[in-house]
């Protein structure tokens, strides 16, 4: 009898292991069911007109230097960060967002020291503030910070409440007295379309004799999948007295369609008379 279980034991773990192997790049968001939407329904050559990445972990493209625009360095580098000098922005090459991993090591510091975090959709906004997504046009949405106050390896995980829904550039800072901080790893884990294990499977697909044209409706497609979010990671209202904050409930389900990755992350009708039969469409990521 015992061995009959385990032999059922072991069939079901292989079956697991494998159904894992099959989709090991690709996975829904955190605990979100996934939809039963696992391939493009239309394979063909419009397919490399897909925005979307294969992988819902992403890093970012190039390095710039903040203040010369100069570029430093193409993923994946290190590359350190001094005090009020030597900051960066990393451009991940589209609109992005959802939660970032920062790896860094300090080297040095005289007392509390932070690598600050910053956001911004367009390169003419990159620096210390992040681009206005709050609601509070009366102020930036300023940046976030991994603290530490001694020499070692962190970690810092971008907590969830401070979700940043769409992004192109994240400047990177660091500020203290005689700190210095190699920056060893970045990632970042993206949410949008949470139910969708591959976020190339698009249900429908346009393409024509002008590549511009196709690439056009193909933007616009990502723009759609992108602004598709977890019900949970709203704009929360009322709005925070610093930063921002994306823990608002927008409504039920596992998705829904709102009017902007990173503002205002809110379900507004009238642009659903737009977006929701463009997305059937595209991507028919509709619930
Ligand atoms: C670093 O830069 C910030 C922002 O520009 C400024 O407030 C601060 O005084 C500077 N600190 C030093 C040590 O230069
Ligand atoms: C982290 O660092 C920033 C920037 O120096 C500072 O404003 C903030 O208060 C620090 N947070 C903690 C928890 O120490
Ligand atoms: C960080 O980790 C690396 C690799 O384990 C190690 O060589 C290095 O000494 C650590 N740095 C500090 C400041 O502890």
């Amino acid at each position: 009898m015992a061995s009959s279980y385990l032999l059922c034991f072991s069939t079901i773990t292989i079956w697991f292991i494998l159904c894992a192997k099959h989709v090991s790049s690709q996975t829904c968001w955190r605990d979100t069911p996934c939809s039963d939407i696992i391939t493009a329904a239309f394979p063909g050559e419009w397919e490399a007109d897909i925005f979307a990445p294969a992988s819902r972990t992403i890093s970012p493209a190039t390095i710039f230097d903040l203040s010369t625009g100069e570029e430093v360095g193409s993923w994946p580098t290190t590359f350190t960060l001094a005090s009020n000098q030597s900051e960066v922005y990393l451009d991940f090459g589209k609109e992005v967002g959802s939660i970032v991993t920062l790896q860094y090591e300090v080297s040095s510091v005289n007392g509390a020291g932070a690598i600050g975090l910053a956001f911004t959709e367009a390169k003419n906004w990159v620096g210390w503030d992040s681009d206005f997504s709050n609601g509070d046009y009366s102020r930036p949405d300023g940046a976030i910070y991994g603290n530490f106050s001694s020499a070692g390896n962190y970690t810092y995980v971008m907590p969830d409440e401070n979700l940043r829904g769409g992004f192109c550039y994240m400047t990177l800072f660091l500020v203290g007295d005689a700190a210095s901080a190699t920056i060893t790893n970045v990632n970042l884990e993206l949410s949008f379309q949470p139910t969708w294990s591959n976020l190339q499977a698009y249900q429908g697909y346009f393409h024509s004799n002008d590549d511009l044209l196709n690439q056009i409706w193909y933007s616009g497609a990502y723009t759609l999948q992108v602004d598709a979010i977890h019900p949970l990671t709203g704009r929360a209202w009322p709005l925070p007295d610093e930063a921002w904050l994306n823990t608002g409930e927008l409504g039920p389900g596992d998705t829904i369609n709102t009017d902007g990755a990173k503002r205002d992350r809110t379900v507004w009708p009238g642009d659903m008379a737009v977006a929701i039969p463009a997305a059937f469409y595209s991507t028919d990521g509709i619930e």
